[in-house]
């Protein structure tokens, strides 16, 4: 007999996309780069050398996109503003064009009885801010750019998140290079990942300040790192990982500094010559610990890592073990349900967030549209079912979790993947912009409808 998951009564059901991987028009109404179009335009930084220029097109089709939303009954909306479009120089002068797109987006997200969550940084940087998140003064800039836009739309939008996964605009864009600016220098990331938690307590009290009765939090990306053997050095590498994905954020939000573990390891790479870098002043722990309503948590997968077989490797050389062939999206990232689990428990129970809401889960799969036009994304509804399950398991534990949003809405532009990813409910025909929801669209409908899915019994 299948058995019903309920949830709570005002558990928030949405979708999340985010700025540069569905608008385009990047030279449009006074828009400015970003460091991610500087990024696209530079040769084979990006898969098949796509960018985000035309993207979804939803620039020019947010009502529609609005209007299908309502029409799948999705009740909340995670969706970023562009910063370039607002203030094309990083900070000074603002950009009406930029601001009014917003307002109507928000209105007609209102109108149409939709719950607004707006992430304030998803990556697209104003490429005229020297050094990007190196240099301590793009704080300045951060918390001017979120007094412009709260102030604009705190009335109406009440649901904010300041910087989307620190791990991914710091360590992954300036050590390992895989996201813009590109550098791989570990000294240079780690001030980076500074500024943007600094960015995001700084961020705090102005948004407060704009906006009566908000919910403020900030977005991790969050996952269990295991490992194949208990050997010393598989055990290190998972903890390697860890510190650098998961503690090194968590911590400092919740008033532990950076993991002492990390900075060691940091110093003996080389990269750091103290375990007070320089880069810390007085205070700062200060800022960035203050107090946010939610923790969002964005969570795809977990990780199995082993240790290099070389004979003196260093801490950082971590291998990924790869996942079963078939147990693995498209990204090549495990499907791994319970890990959703372990991981917004873990961190109630060490951290006390207060609530937490997932504001990323989902997969990728090509699937495209049959020769009646139809999408049947079964993998998809299996993940998806999966991992909402994993939440009606926590909360039933004691969880604080209310709210869930599906990645993505629909397809769109996957950072350094281009467009060969498609994680989204809604499929885009990128040669006509025609959007086709998928299988997994109405089903998703019917566990909103049903505040709760049927699952069989295990
Ligand atoms: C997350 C990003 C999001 C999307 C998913 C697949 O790391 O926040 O923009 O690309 O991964």
């Amino acid at each position: 007999m299948p058995e019903f998951v309920p949830f709570p009564k005002s558990f928030q059901w949405g979708t999340a996309t985010a700025a540069y991987q569905i608008e385009g028009a990047v030279h449009e109404d006074g828009r400015s780069d970003s460091i991610w179009d500087t990024f696209a335009r530079t040769p084979d930084k990006i898969l098949n050398n796509d960018s985000g220029d035309i993207a979804c097109d939803h620039y020019h089709r947010w009502k529609e996109d609005i209007q299908l939303m309502k029409d799948l009954g999705y009740k909340a909306y995670r969706f970023s503003l562009a910063w370039p479009r607002i203030l094309p120089d990083g900070c000074g002068k603002i950009n009406q064009a930029g601001l009014d797109f917003y307002d109507r987006l928000i209105d007609e997200l209102l109108r149409a009885d939709i719950f607004p969550l707006a992430t304030l940084y998803h990556w697209d940087l104003p490429a005229v801010l020297p050094d990007g998140w190196v240099n301590r003064s793009t704080v300045n800039a951060f918390v001017e750019y979120t007094g412009v836009t709260t102030q604009a739309f705190g009335d109406r939008v009440k649901n904010w998140i300041t910087i989307n996964e620190p791990f991914c605009a710091s360590l992954l864009s300036y050590k390992y290079g895989m996201h813009a600016p590109g550098l791989q220098d570990p000294y240079k990331a780690l001030t980076a990942a500074h500024h943007l938690l600094l960015a995001h307590g700084a961020a705090v009290p102005e948004i407060r300040a704009n906006c009566t009765d908000s919910q403020i939090g900030i977005a991790l990306n969050q996952g269990p790192y295991t490992t194949p053997t208990r050997s010393q050095g598989d055990l290190s590498a998972a903890r390697f990982s860890d510190g650098e994905v998961n503690r090194c954020f968590l911590y400092p939000l919740y008033g532990r500094r950076y993991p002492a573990d990390m900075l060691a390891d940091y110093i003996q790479l080389g990269a750091l010559n103290s375990m007070e870098p320089e880069f810390i002043k007085d205070h700062d722990f200060e800022i960035i610990s203050v107090t946010t309503d939610f923790l969002a948590v964005n969570y795809y997968t977990r990780n199995v890592v082993k240790a290099s077989s070389k004979q003196k490797s260093k801490p950082d050389e971590v291998i990924r073990v790869p996942p079963p062939e078939n147990n693995q999206t498209e990204m090549g990232w495990e499907v791994f349900p319970y890990g959703l689990y372990e991981t917004v428990s873990r961190i109630h129970w060490e951290y006390r967030p207060g609530e937490i809401i997932v504001t990323e889960n989902g997969a990728s799969y090509a699937d495209k549209p049959d020769i009646n036009g139809k999408v049947h994304d079964e993998k998809r509804i299996a993940y998806l079912k999966g991992h909402i399950q994993s939440i009606g398991k926590a909360i039933q534990a004691g969880v604080p979790v209310s709210g869930y949003y599906v990645w993505s809405l629909m397809d769109n532009f996957e950072w350094s993947r281009g467009y060969s990813q498609r994680f989204g409910l809604v499929y885009i025909d990128y040669t006509n912009q025609k959007r086709i929801p998928k299988d997994s669209a109405a089903w998703y409908r019917q566990v909103i409808r049903q505040n709760g899915l049927f699952v069989d019994n295990e």
